[in-house]
């Protein structure tokens, strides 16, 4: 069997494809023939080993990954050979608030990923899909969406005809447009690119802003909301765009605080907050609940994730390298097996 692994004592090659042997089964384990995985940004953080904690050499990169069970031990209740799974971010985090324990253990970072021809996973780390899916849009969901889901619904508490506010086209913000959407929210998204723009407006986004050509992007929000500001911000920047978020929400509005793709640093000042009475909220992906309430409004709506490109198992330093190019417009799926 064939898996990659990432190996930051390498930078020149961080990830690395190998064989093994997989582990016996245990009662309570199942095994899956994973058919694909997507890219999240933070499989580019840990290849760097810039993610929160440090990666070891040969951790197995991937939270996100979506197959074939193939065998189940003997306590196995829920699941059985030809159903057909996705990975949980937290294999722990199944309901309720997070704890400690419930996001210990994430794929891909703490406990080895998905991106295996065979993973071996406890029952409660994998979820059921709809027939709605394939492999490849179902492996798009475990780490983006989900995070975009917890944001909007759980912390945003986003209500329809409230505005949402999105950061750029990638997977957490193209996640964010369609379900923002289907709950009959309005949608201003931002972009670098007047192209992806314009492909976000075919999906329903009611105003986009190019950050690069209007970067006190800002402005443009409270002119478009007649200087109310927005119900909800998937924040997905950091230094730069937190402090122009900071100006975007309105009265009693929510921050859904989400990523660093602008770095680490902190720079912006909160007291804004004061006046707004308004909140930032950190979040962290979401729990197995999340997800299987999210599932059911995917095949409500029939909803199908936005798969940018997809590449064979053998390819995936390309895969890595168009996802750090930025270029891409929603999710980056790799295949995995034949
Ligand atoms: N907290 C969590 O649980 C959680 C979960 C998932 C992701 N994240 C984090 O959230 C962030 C997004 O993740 P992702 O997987 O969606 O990333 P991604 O797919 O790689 O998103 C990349 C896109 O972000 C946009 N972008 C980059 N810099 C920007 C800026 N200054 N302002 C606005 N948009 C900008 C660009 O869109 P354009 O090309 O359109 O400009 C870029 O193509 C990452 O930092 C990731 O680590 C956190």
């Amino acid at each position: 069997m064939k898996r990659y692994e990432v190996h930051p004592s390498n930078p020149a090659a961080p990830l690395q494809l190998a064989s093994f042997e997989p582990a016996p089964l245990g009662d309570a384990q199942v095994a899956v023939a994973i058919k694909a995985v997507s890219l999240n940004y933070r499989d580019l953080l840990v290849t760097q080993n810039t993610y929160f904690g440090p990666i070891p050499d040969g951790r197995v990169p991937c939270s996100d990954g979506a197959g074939e069970v193939v065998a189940v031990g003997k306590s196995v209740k829920g699941l059985k050979p030809g159903d057909r799974v996705a990975t949980l971010f937290f294999p722990d985090w199944q309901s309720g608030a997070p704890d400690g324990t419930a996001i210990s253990g994430a794929l891909g970072a703490e406990s080895d990923g998905a991106f295996t021809e065979r993973f071996i996973s406890e029952e409660r780390g994998l979820i059921k899909l709809p027939d709605s899916l394939s492999y490849a849009e179902a492996a798009s969901l475990p780490c983006a969406a989900v995070t975009a889901w917890n944001a909007l619904f759980e912390v945003g508490d986003l209500k329809p005809g409230q505005t949402v506010l999105l950061q750029g086209t990638g997977g957490v913000s193209i996640f964010g447009l369609q379900f923002a959407k289907a709950a009959g929210a309005r949608v201003i998204i931002t972009s670098s690119d007047d192209a992806k723009l314009a492909r976000a407006r075919k999906l329903g986004a009611d105003h986009g802003i190019n950050y690069k050509t209007n970067p006190a992007w800002e402005q443009e929000v409270l002119r478009l909301t007649e200087g109310l500001g927005v119900d909800v911000v998937l924040e997905v920047g950091g230094p730069g765009t937190l402090e122009r978020s900071l100006m975007s929400v309105k009265i009693g509005g929510r921050i859904a605080y989400i990523g660093v793709l602008t770095g680490l640093a902190a720079q912006a000042n909160p007291v804004m907050l004061i006046p707004k009475s308004a909140s930032i909220h950190g979040i962290f992906v979401g729990s197995r609940a999340m997800f299987a309430a999210m599932l059911d409004a995917i095949a409500a709506h029939g909803i199908h994730p936005v798969v940018d490109r997809e590449f064979p198992f053998a390819e995936a330093p390309a895969a890595f390298a168009h996802m750090r190019s930025g270029g891409h417009f929603g999710k980056i799926v790799i295949r995995v097996g034949s």
